[in-house]
């Protein structure tokens, strides 16, 4: 993801040091700009001259002391959380104790991350979305110990990169990867537990309106980043999230998606080695076969939006518009869309009702939070009620 941001800063018109471990890593990461920008090009989007001028303002380089004089630091390395503060603590004595520094981690945390730097005060994450250049989101992340004014500054350097900033309380997974990993989880257990093909997963989820099927997004994103941050999720919340083992399996095989060309699909489609992949899986738990709709993994979404609503990790506005903007979730002729606008517009005695079946056939991570039965009990049935999530 590093290329992508070092992309959408010089194009908003910064000085931009991209920094990798080697020379190869550092012209591939160069390379993805290049393809992006001339995509562009092609588009009649940007001008030859324009893209130059992106391309002139990005320095690579493999030199951390070529960070020297930045004013913020956006680290982006592997989901390690003691590789991270190895970085940290390298780059500490080379900056100005004015430096900002923030951390684009999936899940790991920001307070435990902002303790190992030397300004915790000036410490946050700034959590970006694939594909950089064309998701809208950058969720701000303060730690603990972040000062109320480097939230400040966060927050207009996500606007200088015309991007939309939303807040959300450190918790792991913060607000989007929270909820959405919960649906990813949910369709790598549908996917290899034989409930439906990955075909017929990706399909279902785009016929109900988003841009992408969950099991596609994980290639793109890259298997390995779910290999790290499940456990994670599932060290933090336990049953709610199980570590789907597919992940693993799939690593394993060296299967890691867009990136090695193969993950979950090769060329588009599932090959002989996957089907062994599931199969052996299958053999091993047990379970295969298992029921599939694509609200078994709607409502994971929907009930973890409700977790985060009621920890305050965010407003409801900002819960629904952060899915929106960072992984499309569908949205109607208002611009109005998200987990919760999905629950009403549902019926939320409905919701309640399919998550309590999940509940039983397919195990506790579907146990309906219980402010859900609180507005259900109350008559806020969403839309139909006038009164959910949101009035109408
Ligand atoms: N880089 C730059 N631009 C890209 C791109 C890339 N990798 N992929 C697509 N685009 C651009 C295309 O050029 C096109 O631009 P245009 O509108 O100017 O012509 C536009 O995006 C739409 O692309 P396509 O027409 O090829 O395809 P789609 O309409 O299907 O859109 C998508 C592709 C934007 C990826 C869309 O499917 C989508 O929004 N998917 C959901 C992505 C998502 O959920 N992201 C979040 C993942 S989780 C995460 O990143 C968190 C992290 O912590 C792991």
């Amino acid at each position: 993801m590093g290329s992508g941001i070092a992309q959408v800063a010089a194009q908003a018109g910064y000085q931009v040091v991209l920094v990798d471990l080697s020379e190869a890593f550092v012209r591939a990461g160069v390379g993805k700009i290049e393809k992006s920008l001339s995509r562009s090009v092609e588009k009649g989007k940007l001008s030859l001259d324009e893209k130059d001028a992106v391309l002139g303002r990005i320095q690579a380089t493999t030199k951390l002391e070529d960070l020297r004089n930045a004013e913020l630091i956006l680290e982006a390395v592997f989901e390690d959380m003691s590789l991270k503060l190895d970085l940290l603590r390298g780059l500490g004595p080379l900056c100005s104790p004015e430096t900002l520094f923030a951390s684009n981690t999936s899940t790991l945390s920001i307070t435990q991350m902002a303790a190992g730097a030397s300004q915790p005060s000036k410490f946050f994450g700034l959590h970006f979305f694939n594909p950089v250049p064309v998701m809208r989101l950058v969720e701000v992340v303060p730690g603990l110990q972040t000062s109320p004014q480097t939230v400040d500054q966060a927050i207009e350097f996500v606007k200088t990169i015309k991007k939309v900033p939303i807040e959300a309380r450190d918790c792991p997974g913060f607000l989007v990867n929270r909820i959405l990993l919960a649906y990813v989880g949910e369709s790598m257990l549908a996917a290899q537990e034989g409930a439906a093909s990955p075909a017929e997963i990706d399909e279902s989820i785009k016929n109900a309106g988003f841009p992408m099927g969950p099991l596609a997004m994980n290639d793109m994103v890259g298997i390995d980043v779910g290999v790290h941050s499940f456990p994670v999720l599932h060290e933090a919340y336990g049953d709610r999230f199980p570590v789907p083992v597919l992940f693993e399996r799939l690593a394993q095989a060296g299967r890691l998606g867009l990136k090695s060309k193969k993950g979950i699909y090769a060329d588009g489609r599932v090959d002989d080695e996957f089907l062994q992949i599931i199969g052996r899986i299958q053999r091993e738990t047990g379970i295969k076969d298992t029921q599939y709709s694509p609200e078994r993994l709607i409502l994971r979404q929907v009930n973890e939006a409700i977790y985060c609503l009621q920890e305050k990790v965010a407003k409801a506005e900002d819960i629904d518009r952060a899915l929106a903007l960072g992984t499309g979730f569908p949205v109607d002729e208002n611009g109005a869309g998200g987990p919760l606008h999905w629950a009403d517009a549902a019926g939320l005695d409905w919701v309640l009702n399919r998550l309590n079946h999940f509940k039983d056939s397919l195990g506790s991570r579907f146990w309906p939070h219980f402010l859900l039965k609180q507005y259900v009990a109350a008559g806020y049935l969403g839309r139909k009620a006038s009164k959910g999530f949101f009035e109408y």
